[in-house]
């Protein structure tokens, strides 16, 4: 039996290679401890679990759910918005539900790109990105995200005929890995250039509400001229712990959204009612349990940030996402570092290359794990003498 084309083109999905490893660590006796995946430790907050309960008792919710979504749960992602961020969207039309922000990710490049067409992929970046360009046939044009540049894509170093032959632009601030932000100016840069070139942005805002220290997030939708270029995927998995429900949504530009149900119509048939009604308690219930997450995070990147600086790395503090992201000791390769600590301390992170080619020479940890983990993790690592000076 051959697969097509497109699964042999595939990389090994990281997290899947990172699993064989630690399967092999603990088989060979190593007490290993993960810092390596973004996916919150702590519960759905109660009132969300409780609307789930409730509605899930209703056969009304048993049956086929709408293709869009609710209309009541695009309307409260309407008011959310508009609470937020001061963005009024037509639910009708400048909204559509999500299987969780990864399924509308994957399934974009279907509407826009032909094959051959290009899209621009940051890297280092989330991995779907480019894995749904090349399920549509389309080439990735990476744009390197470098530490010099605050991790931003540096616009001017597109070469013309790539951005005048691009279908789409991902981007996504708060960042994966970088933990960057994105500077007042940017946005407007993205509209400007997204005209010039007639691309659409697709913006991943999945860590909007994960901040610190008083930092707001804005979204590319309350930039002047975006919703005119672009759209944006917004989920619940981070902002209320709730990465297993598998809900989100994309809003924006009402052509790219009309475009995006479409092709969903063909593929999936919804989101199961009662979780879209649970949502709805999320969006529009007590908003203290985000507050609350971010004070734990922000004590969590605390410790990483001080406990790494005191082995001689030097890392500024953070002000979005759940992740950090530092440079490997030298003498190292990010999956050298990676293979050589969970072989000497049992702690895992996550190799930078994983994200993209640069994504070499960095690592990435989550802070989506107890105060307790990270401080054996780090008491490990300092016990086996690692420092930023390396080998
Ligand atoms: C940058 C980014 N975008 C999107 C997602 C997907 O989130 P979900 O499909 O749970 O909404 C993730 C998950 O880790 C992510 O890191």
């Amino acid at each position: 039996m051959e697969t097509a084309k497109r699964i042999r083109e595939l990389p090994p999905y990281l997290f899947a290679e990172i699993d064989k490893k630690i399967a092999d660590a603990k088989r060979r006796g190593v007490d290993v401890l993960s810092l390596a995946i973004g996916d919150p430790d702590m519960p759905t907050p109660e009132h969300i679990v409780r609307r789930l309960v409730e509605t899930a008792q209703d056969p009304q919710n048993h049956r086929y759910p709408s293709y869009e979504g609710l209309e009541e749960f695009r309307g409260a992602i309407a008011g959310w918005y508009e609470r937020r961020f001061g963005v009024k969207l037509d639910p009708d039309k400048e909204i559509v539900s999500l299987i969780g922000s990864k399924e509308g990710i994957a399934h974009i490049p279907l509407c826009f790109v032909d094959p051959g067409d290009i899209n621009l992929i940051p890297d280092p970046g989330y991995p779907v990105y480019g894995i749904g360009t090349l399920f549509a046939g389309g080439r990735s044009y990476m744009m390197p995200l470098l530490e010099s540049n605050g991790y931003l894509p540096d616009l001017s170093a597109i070469p013309v005929d790539v951005a005048r032959a691009a279908k789409l632009m991902f981007i996504n601030y708060p960042n994966n890995p970088t933990a960057a932000v994105a500077p007042e100016g940017f946005f407007e840069e993205v509209v400007e250039f997204a005209k010039k070139y007639d691309i659409i942005v697709c913006h991943d805002a999945a860590y909007t509400e994960i901040t610190y220290d008083g930092y707001r997030a804005p979204s590319f939708l309350q930039t002047p001229g975006a919703m005119d270029v672009g759209i944006e995927f917004h989920s619940l998995s981070k902002t209320y712990n709730m990465t297993g429900w598998r809900i989100g949504w994309a809003a924006g530009n009402r052509t790219v959204i009309e475009a995006l149900g479409r092709i969903k119509t063909n593929i999936d048939s919804g989101i199961f009612q009662a979780i879209q009604y649970a949502a709805i308690a999320a969006l529009t219930g007590p908003q203290e349990p985000i507050e609350e997450a971010c004070r734990i995070y922000a004590r969590r990147r605390d410790m990483i940030i001080d406990g790494l600086n005191a082995l001689g790395w030097n890392l500024k503090p953070t002000r979005g996402s759940i992740y950090i992201w530092a440079p490997v000791p030298r003498g190292y390769d990010s999956i050298g570092f990676a293979s050589y600590l969970l072989e000497k301390t049992g702690v895992v992170i996550t190799p930078g290359i994983g994200y993209g080619k640069h994504g070499e020479g960095y690592f990435r940890v989550s802070l989506t794990y107890p105060d307790s983990k990270i401080a054996e993790a780090l008491n490990r690592i300092k016990e086996a003498g690692v420092t930023f000076a390396g080998k």
